[in-house]
């Protein structure tokens, strides 16, 4: 039989020494069990969690400095090339690919739920027609929960299915919805008879008075985008689900939760602030200006899409995205546009200079996608809305994981305090 390790953790104030079980995955690092601590009456300290693992899981694996990523043990590189989004979404759900039966079955249980209640349609006339379609998705994913009393008791496995579906299905329509809000046009209902990534396109781009047929080419650079984007272990946005989720909140408030989580620049709002960066940068001739801010500790101006805080390696992600961009750029004949010069100046500078070789921030996933967004005409503030739709499926399955857990505690991390120590309070004319 295997020795069980153990870490000693010793002090030098007299507190006895204690011992910490090292707990194994099946891949990745060991972990020290620091569960029994709190029983010394100190707690670990590790901002931004650093050092820590907050639960375990079985659905993404991350090797950051080989720069591998593997959903339910896939490399992500066979699935962007061999597999679709929705097959994507029942092995992250389910934890095996789908068989053929299984897989029209899944299809047929989506599309049949892609439609919205009428009534939440009256919800997009409260915002305002200029809002950030991330600041309506955040308000009207977290409004579905008003819709469906059926299905959230959370302890039951059925409805939790039924919760999932449904957020797969619904979240293109309502982020299509968010664009032809904004825009003015009537919103598209979606057609079933295209497919789920298809009927995104359909939804934000067709309209009543034309046909419209997507580019088979974009729909295939997208659904790599989606596919590349559904899951990511503990990031921010799927930690702010767990957390939001440990403590028994339905799976559309959650949901909700992640989404504003996603919508910061350090996360998923990076596709759009690369975008936003380069049109500042302006010009080819003014990269070495913003690549010397931003090595500059004094600046706070950062490259977007560059770094990331796993991948100390090319992220797995971002390579394959950067081929899709070539293809894409080439097939729609804008190798030689302006801001895509840009872009590409932009990482052969970062990927040659000291600064970046040193802290190991290559370009990441975001940098290539936004590129690519634009080159497929979609608008720039709907960037973070595409990675919501596609990480929908990543905070679901990451939620019911966490609540299929029997190990499961509500989420309630501990703090080292710093204000003042107590104090008595005084009435106003006794105060300097
Ligand atoms: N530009 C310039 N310097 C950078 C950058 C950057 N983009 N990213 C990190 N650094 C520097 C940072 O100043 C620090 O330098 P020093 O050691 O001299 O103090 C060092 O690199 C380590 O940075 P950090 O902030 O401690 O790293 P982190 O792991 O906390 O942050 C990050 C990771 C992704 C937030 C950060 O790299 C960043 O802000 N990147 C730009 C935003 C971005 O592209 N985000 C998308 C991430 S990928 C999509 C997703 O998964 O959401």
């Amino acid at each position: 039989m295997e020795k069980k390790r153990i870490a000693t953790l010793s002090f030098n104030d007299g507190t006895p020494q204690i011992e910490l079980p090292i707990m194994s995955g099946t891949l990745g690092p060991d972990v020290i069990d620091i569960r029994n601590l709190a029983k010394t009456g100190m707690f670990t300290y590790d901002p931004g969690f650093l050092s820590t693992a907050s639960c375990s899981s079985s659905i993404t694996y991350i090797d950051g400095d080989a720069g591998h990523l593997y959903y339910r043990g896939y490399p992500i590189e066979q699935l962007a090339e061999k597999s679709s989004y929705l097959e994507v979404c029942y092995l992250l759900l389910n934890g095996e690919l789908p068989s053929e039966a299984d897989s029209e079955k899944f299809e047929r249980e989506i599309k049949r739920r892609t439609m919205v209640h009428d009534q939440l349609m009256s919800f997009y006339k409260g915002f305002r027609r200029d809002a950030h379609p991330m600041a309506v998705m955040v308000g009207v994913v977290g409004a579905l929960s008003a819709f469906y009393h059926d299905s959230l008791d959370i302890s039951n496995p059925e409805h939790r299915e039924v919760s999932a579906l449904r957020l797969i299905a619904k979240v293109p329509t309502i982020a299509a919805m968010c664009y032809k809000y904004n825009i003015g046009h009537p919103f598209m209902y979606p057609n079933n008879k295209l497919g789920y990534v298809e009927n995104f396109l359909y939804m934000m781009f067709a309209t009543p008075c034309e046909e419209y047929a997507a580019n088979p080419r974009i729909v295939k650079a997208l659904e790599r985008i989606f596919i590349l984007h559904a899951d990511h272990e503990q990031n921010a946005s799927t930690s702010t689900v767990r957390l939001a989720g440990s403590s028994g909140a339905n799976p559309f408030a959650c949901t909700s939760a992640g989404i504003a989580a996603l919508w910061g620049p350090a996360h998923g709002g990076a596709n759009e602030a690369v975008l936003k960066m380069l049109d500042e940068i302006g010009d080819v001739s003014q990269i070495p200006k913003f690549v010397a801010r931003a090595k500059d500790k004094k600046d706070s101006f950062r490259l977007m899409g560059f770094g990331h805080r796993v991948y100390k390696n090319m992220d797995p992600r971002a390579r394959v995205m950067r081929e899709t961009c070539y293809e894409v750029l080439a097939e729609l004949g804008l190798q030689n546009d302006k801001l895509f010069e840009m872009a590409m100046e932009l990482e052969r500078v970062a990927l040659q200079d000291e600064y970046f070789i040193e802290r190991k921030l290559y370009p990441n996933v975001d940098f290539y996608s936004g590129i690519v967004l634009k080159a497929l005409n979609v608008p720039l503030n709907m960037f973070t809305v595409i990675f919501a739709i596609a990480r929908t499926i990543g905070w679901i399955s990451q939620w019911n994981e966490m609540i299929s857990d029997t190990e499961r505690k509500i989420g309630r991390p501990r703090q080292l305090y710093r204000g003042p120590v107590k104090r008595d309070y005084r009435p106003s004319r006794e105060r300097e």
